[in-house]
């Protein structure tokens, strides 16, 4: 049996016989040749079928069509005019699965992709897209490992809202009407550090937002991180931090995805490179007012147009701070200096990507965080568990969370987030 390798450490050994396998990615002949250009999870290679040596099997070679599935044994050589510079002479080969007319070809509407989604996978594209994804994912777990935090997992099933209960989605629970997917890990993360001190998670968050943007997804990956015994600061450091270590990662192991995805890696650089720029909510009106003569009334949320035009006069993150105390969660953490406001801050990511983290100290005065439910709307009874946490022995203490997708994106530059998770779920799409 031949030893299988792959495609790119063919292209790495540069001569001699090798066996590969993979898909066919195009294919053109005549009645002499036929070049296969076969693609694996490594990179593409040419391949090119000789009619003398394959006389008896040319039918099947001729017929081969794209994404057919291939085992080929040949010798590998330099060729200049090949797609990736190397072209193989194929001596044996074995069709392992045919493949039929694959519907997806050139200049297909976005929404034929979406229907074809397991299929468009395959594609350079994607393929360079979920190469990145997996790479963000191993830099985070690294980045809290290495800072001595430990994994914990919350119930991904909750019987209250954090991030407001107008986007909760619903669970037929045998028929309890208190069921709903997590919006956020963190009521179940917080009486954690009582145990652990610092912890993270990457796992699904699920918001029923009923918003058509290029940045919101019904179900997203959620990093998220809490800590014991630290400051509004500490919790800001870490969020940029991770930022760096993420695209430091990418940057190293990722160049060819970024080229395939034609992403302008000069863009990206500064934000390794520099600090990023730190700014108060208040800060950032006054900004919009000047550069762009754009009012927003003090206490009103930063809106996306507003986000992006802000991120568009800088090359690294914004972390903007200390928002209005109204637009922001029950349990943000009031400022001493100016009680109208909170202890949290967002990420804003530049060219216009806006808020990538959200985070925030914690407020740990029970009376106010059970004022701040009521004022939602919200039965301070239903939330005892997570108060209690305010009564055994409270430490001061925050988090945030980071969107994995917004990241995705951001980093390879994408139109839409939707390309950014392998089957998108969003407010009109839950299929394939
Ligand atoms: O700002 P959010 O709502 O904050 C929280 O959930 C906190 N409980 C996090 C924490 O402190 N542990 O969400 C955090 C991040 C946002 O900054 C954004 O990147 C992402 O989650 N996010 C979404 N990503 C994709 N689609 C959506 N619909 C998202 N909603 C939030
Ligand atoms: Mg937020």
């Amino acid at each position: 049996m031949a030893k299988f390798i792959s495609i790119q450490d063919a292209i790495s050994k540069g001569h001699g016989e090798v066996s590969l396998h993979g898909w066919v990615h195009r294919e053109r002949g005549s009645n002499k040749l036929k070049f296969v250009v076969l693609r694996d999870s490594t990179n593409l290679i040419q391949c090119v079928f000789e009619r003398t040596l394959f006389e008896s099997s040319w039918d099947e070679i001729d017929k081969l069509q794209i994404e057919a599935s291939l085992k080929i044994t040949g010798e590998l050589k330099k060729d200049e005019r090949a797609p990736t510079g190397y072209e193989i002479q194929v001596k044996s080969y074995e069709l392992v699965g045919k493949s039929e007319n694959f519907p997806i070809a050139k200049d297909q509407s976005v929404e034929f992709l979406a229907d074809n989604r397991h299929l468009w996978l395959r594609s350079r594209k994607m393929s360079a897209i979920l190469k990145i994804r997996s790479s963000i994912f191993a830099a985070i777990h690294d980045y809290f490992h290495k800072q001595g935090f430990y994994e914990y997992h919350s119930p991904i099933f909750q019987a209250v809202q954090c991030e407001g209960g107008s986007d909760l989605f619903s669970v037929n629970y045998f028929d309890k009407k208190d069921v709903f997917l997590s919006q956020t890990w963190q009521l179940y993360a917080e009486p954690a550090i009582f145990a652990l001190e610092n912890i993270y998670t990457i796992a699904p968050s699920f918001r029923a937002e009923p918003s058509k943007t290029s940045r919101h997804l019904t179900e997203y990956w959620h990093a998220e991180m809490e800590m014991a015994w630290c400051t509004f600061k500490d919790i800001q450091k870490h969020g940029e931090k991770l930022l760096k270590h993420i695209l430091k990662r990418v940057l190293e192991r990722n160049r060819e995805e970024l080229k395939i995805l034609e992403r302008d890696i000069s863009k990206l650089q500064p934000s390794l490179d520099k600090p990023f720029v730190r700014m108060t909510y208040t800060e950032a009106l006054k900004i919009l007012k000047e550069k762009y003569g754009m009012d927003v009334e003090w206490g009103k949320d930063l809106r996306t147009i507003e986000e992006e035009k802000l991120t568009e006069l800088y090359d690294v993150p914004i972390i903007c701070t200390h928002y209005p105390k109204k637009v922001k969660a029950f349990y943000m953490m009031e400022d001493p200096k100016n009680k109208e406001t909170v202890q949290g801050c967002d990420f804003l990511a530049p060219e216009g990507h806006g808020e990538i983290i959200g985070g925030s100290q914690r407020e740990h005065d029970i009376e106010k965080i059970k004022d701040r439910l009521r004022a939602q709307g919200e039965d301070p009874a239903q939330y005892e568990f997570y108060l209690d946490t305010r009564r055994y022995g409270s430490v001061p203490h925050g988090g945030f969370g980071l969107g994995v997708e917004r990241v995705v994106r951001w980093i390879c530059g994408l139109e839409s987030i939707k390309d950014a998770i392998p089957f998108p779920r969003t407010m009109e799409r839950y299929k394939p």
